[in-house]
């Protein structure tokens, strides 16, 4: 092994004397496809560099003129890491909490094992925001519906009375609950599957959007149905949005069967469709919930369950436990992604700049009804899916709005989704409309 050597910050962060400013796009690209796991394919010709405000990211491309050099040009962030920085990137007043409470307030770095006085406030804000009685702090997204599944057995197990082993856990297809071996069992999607079985037992999966599926399924094994995982609209599988009906009568074939409605409000939650969690959309109250991503004000991974005292309580000491779950840094993180949320209204923000990008896509569906074929979304959680067609591909779409300066992703092939901070002016949703359609026009 080498000596290693690491100096500087930012563009001067050196290390063994590569200096990161002095690298090209290509460079950067070259050391990922070496060095990394392979397991992202991200756009081509771009590097992000800094924030220029809480929706624009400063990003590099080649220089024309100079292959090992580049420029830099302004980017609209209209992907907000997947819904993580929904209260915008470095917003100020959690910024501002971060460095008051490290270099102020001395903030240690301690785990469960011994009371901070900062877990209070997180669970105070937590519970007072979602209307559960109890939460449990995690740190990934995916630990998230990772502990909707432990708690949903134990729970069924414990309470519901399910003989041992024999729990069910319905999950809905074409979910994403992240990338965990729990979370990959609970997936139909290949891609996240092939050759890593076997999977975790015991889970039966519905199409989503369909009581009545649910019904039979539950009518057949409700008995050993201990809960229904779900997302309240279907993120990564290209914002698909459920029946305004769907979730009571989901909620009501729940209570019934005496089955948990656990709610994975990972990327939904945190105000990105309109209102402060999506499951109030549809006028249900789930038994459990998982947040993640927004929930650390996209500055931190935090992420928590939280639910009712009768679900949450089956938990006892060392059943679960996280060293970063909750720790101090974790907790102020999340208590002012909370304030922030609450205060900056970004719930109702998200529903009026929501409504007028979902304004222009439709305006852009009527305009190019052989080219878009739907639009969908609540809020700023929003897609457009494309027409089939060799030349309607979304990841061109991706790298043409990257020229245009705006940042997307396709999901799906043919499904662009496009869900910026929820700090975003109107303005700013103007341009991404504009983008969005020269780019639609020119295909
Ligand atoms: C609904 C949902 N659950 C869980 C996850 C996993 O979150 P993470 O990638 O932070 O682990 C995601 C990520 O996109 C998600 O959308």
């Amino acid at each position: 092994m080498s000596e290693l050597k690491i100096t500087g910050y930012g563009d001067d962060l050196t290390i063994n004397g590569t200096r990161l400013g002095d690298l090209s796009p290509a460079d950067h690209e070259n050391i990922e496809k070496e060095k990394g796991g392979r397991n992202y394919s991200p756009l081509e010709n771009v590097v992000v560099s800094h924030v220029q405000d809480s929706s624009t990211l400063i990003c590099r491309k080649p220089d024309p003129d100079n292959i090992k050099s580049f420029i830099e040009e302004e980017l609209i962030d209209g992907l907000c890491c997947y819904s993580a920085v929904n209260q915008g990137q470095l917003n100020q007043t959690i910024v501002d909490a971060v460095v008051h409470h490290l270099t102020k307030e001395k903030l240690p770095t301690v785990p469960r094992s011994i009371r901070h006085k900062y877990m209070s406030a997180f669970l105070m804000s937590v519970t007072n925001i979602t209307g559960m009685d109890r939460v449990v702090p995690k740190v990934a997204g995916v630990e998230a519906p990772e502990l909707l599944f432990k708690l949903s057995r134990r729970w069924g197990y414990r309470v519901k009375g399910i003989p041992e082993n024999e729990a069910i856990i319905v999950a809905a297809k074409g979910n994403f609950h992240g990338r965990s071996m729990t979370a990959v069992s609970l997936s139909d999607d290949s891609v996240a599957r092939d050759d890593f079985g076997p999977f975790v037992p015991g889970i039966e999966l519905v199409p989503f959007n369909d009581i009545d599926s649910l019904q039979q399924l539950f009518d057949e094994k409700g008995s050993r149905i201990a809960s229904f995982i779900v997302e309240p609209i279907q993120g990564e599988a290209g914002v698909i949005v459920p029946d305004d009906d769907y979730f009571t009568k989901v909620s009501e074939l729940c209570k019934k069967h005496n089955i948990l409605l656990a709610m994975d409000e990972v990327q939904t939650g945190f105000g990105r469709t309109g209102a402060n969690f999506a499951h109030q959309l549809f006028d249900v109250k789930p038994d459990l919930m998982g947040c993640g991503k927004a929930a650390g004000g996209g500055l931190l991974p935090v992420s928590f369950v939280a639910g009712k005292d009768e679900v949450i309580g089956v938990l006892t000491p060392g059943s679960e436990g996280s060293t970063f779950g909750g720790y101090p840094l974790a907790s102020v993180v999340s208590v002012f992604a909370i304030k922030v949320l609450v205060e900056q209204k970004l719930a109702e923000n998200a529903r009026i700049r929501g409504a007028q990008l979902i304004r222009h896509f439709e305006d852009m569906k009527s305009e190019f009804p052989d080219k878009i074929k739907e639009v969908r979304g609540r809020g700023l959680l929003t897609a457009f899916e494309m027409q089939k067609g060799k030349h309607l591909d979304g990841h061109k779409v991706s790298l043409e709005l990257l020229r245009q300066g705006v940042y997307a992703k396709e999901t799906h092939h043919s499904t662009v989704r496009i869900a910026p901070a929820l700090t975003i002016e109107a303005w700013q949703i103007d341009n991404i409309a504009e983008a969005i359609r020269n780019v639609i026009a020119s295909l």
